[in-house]
């Protein structure tokens, strides 16, 4: 498991825990050891200076915000939004008031498993920030629950509001000849058996549980839109792979013209 070769934050014990719910509301775990582990791949991978602006799609309860918290300077900013509510009230009560340079909203945004009653569909929701705002776009476990014109969607609008000398660092299920292969030998827990609006998911009563991406389709998704992708990409041990990085495979892309 490489994620030990990278040097882990130290903790900010100034913001508690959130609630066991809302933890659940982002699949649970350890609330701090994930966002530690991803601490480096923000800082080290992606190469986040702490002045930088940061925006954080589909944030949750601030699992990655919280260790960010002691790496942005004053002249640093974070912002997220999610589709959840309480996440985002608990981050607004919790974080905030102690970073007022951490800013979270909430997106009224459709998903069938995160918000079935959102107003707005995922496809046509136009990110509430200025063109060339940021550079530093994550989505950690987003497009994992996203299907693929949404998706689509959403990385239009990552590239309009990131700069020219921006990152985004995106994780993902990508399905090629080794994740394929592994699943077909039963080493796999998601199988991607179903195909959604042009999708492959994990289950088709509720589609947006998990979802998958072909990685050839993946990256002309993002090469399309002038992002050129860092190599080597990061793969996940979600396929029962013996050599990776994180759970979720991890790409990370920049404007072409950078
Ligand atoms: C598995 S959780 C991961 C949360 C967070 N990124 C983290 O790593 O802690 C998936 C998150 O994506 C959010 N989400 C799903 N669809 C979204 C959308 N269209 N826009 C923004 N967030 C979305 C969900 O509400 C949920 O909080």
């Amino acid at each position: 498991m490489l994620s030990r070769l990278f040097r882990k934050p130290s903790p900010n014990t100034d913001v508690p825990l959130p609630p066991r719910k809302l933890v659940r509301a982002v699949g649970g775990g350890d609330f701090a050891a994930i966002g530690e582990e991803f601490f480096p791949y923000f800082t080290d991978l992606a190469r986040l200076q702490p002045h930088e602006s940061v925006l954080d799609i589909g944030c949750g309860c601030g699992r990655m915000a919280v260790p960010l918290t002691l790496h942005l300077n004053a002249s640093g900013s974070y912002d997220g939004f999610d589709i959840q509510t309480p996440g985002i009230r608990w981050c607004r009560k919790n974080v905030t008031p102690r970073y007022p340079n951490f800013r979270f909203q909430v997106a009224d945004v459709y998903n069938k498993k995160y918000n079935p009653k959102g107003q707005h569909q995922p496809g046509e929701y136009r990110f509430p920030y200025d063109d060339d705002s940021f550079d530093f776009v994550f989505l950690t476990s987003v497009f994992t629950h996203m299907l693929r014109a949404d998706m689509e969607h959403y990385v239009d609008e990552i590239v309009r509001v990131m700069r020219p000398t921006g990152r985004c660092l995106i994780t993902c299920f990508l399905l090629n000849d080794e994740s394929r292969a592994l699943i077909k030998d039963d080493k796999s827990t998601l199988t991607f058996d179903y195909v959604v609006e042009h999708t492959a998911v994990h289950r088709t009563s509720v589609p947006e549980a998990a979802v998958a991406f072909d990685e050839m389709a993946m990256i002309e998704v993002l090469e399309d839109r002038d992002l050129t992708i860092d190599k080597p990409i990061r793969y996940g041990s979600w396929c029962g792979r013996e050599d990776y990085l994180s759970y979720q495979d991890i790409l990370l892309a920049r404007p072409t013209r950078a």
